[in-house]
């Protein structure tokens, strides 16, 4: 038997979209941001190819991440890696705000723009307005040699391949290794935690791509959900934490390439308005790790059940309550709060590419989108 290949297909790994190969490519796009920057038991990392000196990261009292789409999203979950482990501040915005705030910086700031292209107008304009200002600048990007990566003092590639869907995925999941990676690397040259507590958490890193397997091996359940819920017109996320981020980026993915209007928000901010759209059958996601907010999402989601809201829940959490109080559970094992919003975003990224599918949607190269925004 031979199979006939179009070059298309071929392009495509085997796989209809480039979109899903690159859902699928995950684990290996993962292992080589992770690749030559830290040893397996978690003990060196490698600063020297960022071009920013250890003793200038251990001088650093404050960080700008700054981006746009996807790329934001992921500086929101460095925040919370940055300031919970490495204490330092952080402050986030998008570019084209950025650009036009004027923003006092404060003296020993490092200002990271995340981009994975090099090439968004606004994310390039904030970069030059930073280092214009004399601070220090760092991007985290994809594309070798790309304007970002020329222009910026120091460049964490995230090499994880290129990237045609139009919706980021692989990229995505990378910039949160390389700012994991980053944040230990801070962590050491502030020397804000013991050695072994960095080394513990590093470690857990070279579990991840075996876990974002097995996360992938959810995709028949999500497709069967998929079907289930396709032809609703609108959709809220919900999370708290990390997993705030994480909600934002699976409602953007779902809204992007399915055009179904989906919301992410603060599970703690749900009574602030989007309440008022709960009614029977109304789908909301919330993503919930098995960490200090599961109590808190808990109570959020009677809420949702009180008004007949239809729950569909990803946790890394085996809690009773959490699996009764939804109408669909979704388990993914998990390694820790901060990898686990890389293990969280792989079912979010299905379930977009399953519903837009299901509503004949071109997903690879979505109405009004462009994979990289160069005009302001
Ligand atoms: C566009 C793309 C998004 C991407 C954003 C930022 O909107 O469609 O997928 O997240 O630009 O791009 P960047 O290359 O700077 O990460």
């Amino acid at each position: 038997q031979t199979i006939t290949w179009t070059a298309s297909m071929a392009e495509k790994g085997g796989y209809k979209h480039f979109m899903l190969k690159e859902i699928h490519e995950q684990p290996r796009s993962i292992a080589d941001t992770i690749r030559g920057r830290v040893l397996p038991d978690g003990s060196r990392i490698v600063y020297k190819e960022i071009g920013i000196s250890y003793e200038e990261l251990a001088l650093t009292k404050k960080i700008y991440l700054v981006a746009c789409g996807t790329s934001y999203h992921a500086c929101l979950i460095g925040k919370y890696m940055i300031e919970r482990i490495a204490r330092i501040p952080v402050e986030v915005d998008i570019a084209s705000e950025f650009r036009y705030r004027e923003v006092p910086f404060e003296r020993d700031s490092l200002f990271i723009a995340i981009t994975q292209s090099g090439e968004t107008a606004d994310t390039l304009a904030a970069l030059r307005y930073a280092k214009k200002s004399g601070v220090k600048t760092l991007t985290i990007c994809n594309v070798v040699g790309s304007t970002a990566s020329r222009e910026a003092d120091g460049v964490f590639y995230t090499h994880s391949g290129p990237e045609i869907g139009v919706a980021s995925t692989k990229a995505f999941t990378s910039q949160i290794v390389a700012l994991y990676i980053f944040t230990f690397a801070l962590s050491k040259a502030k020397r804000a935690n013991p050695a072994d507590i960095n080394e513990i958490f590093l470690s857990k890193l070279f579990h991840l791509p075996t876990m974002a397997e097995k996360a992938l091996k959810l995709e028949d359940k999500i497709h069967q959900l998929a079907k289930e819920v396709y032809k609703k017109p609108n959709f809220l996320y919900l999370g708290r934490g990390l997993n705030y981020p994480v909600a934002l980026e699976g409602a953007l993915k779902l809204k992007e390439i399915s055009y179904i209007h989906a919301e992410g928000y603060a599970a703690g901010e749900m009574k602030h308005g989007p309440i008022a759209l709960v009614e029977e059958g109304f789908p909301v996601v919330f993503i919930v790790s098995d960490d200090l907010y599961l109590e808190k999402t808990l109570s959020n989601m009677e809420e949702i059940k009180a008004r007949d809201g239809f729950i569909i829940t990803i946790s890394s959490s085996k809690e009773e309550k959490l699996k009764k109080l939804s109408d669909r559970f979704i388990y993914v094992e998990g390694i820790n709060s901060y990898l686990n919003t890389v293990l969280f975003s792989i079912p979010l990224q299905l379930l977009a590419y399953h519903v837009a599918i299901l509503r004949g949607c071109d997903v690879d190269q979505p109405r009004n989108l462009a994979k990289s925004v160069t005009v302001e």
